[in-house]
């Protein structure tokens, strides 16, 4: 029996965990920010099933840029992006897709 959980989510971001590992964060004035961190913070987004939109964290997915980290949108997930540590975060914010409105 599957159990079918709400969630408030309109659309999903993945985000390489060990990619911001490896840079020590990468990103924000000291650069010692993981991205994960920085579009939570610009999307307005807390974890968990209750926010607007999911960014989470996953383990490497098989790509492992040098000096950049691997981020996936979840509503086209057949163009992977290769975010540059010290990447500016509204251009980061701006290649993402708006998330899906609210019937
Ligand atoms: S370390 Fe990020 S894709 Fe492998």
């Amino acid at each position: 029996m599957i159990r079918v959980l709400a969630s408030r989510w309109q659309g999903s971001v993945l985000v390489c965990g060990k990619c911001s590992k490896k840079l020590d964060g990468g990103f924000g004035e000291k650069g010692r920010t993981p991205l994960v961190k920085l579009l939570r913070q610009a999307l307005g987004v807390k974890k968990g099933r209750k926010s607007d939109r999911g960014v989470v964290e996953v383990k490497c997915l098989g790509v492992c840029p040098k000096n950049a980290v691997v981020m996936v949108d979840g509503a086209r997930p057949e163009r992977w992006m290769l975010v540059p540590a010290g990447a500016d975060t509204e251009e980061v914010v701006a290649t993402l897709s708006e998330p899906a409105s609210v019937p």
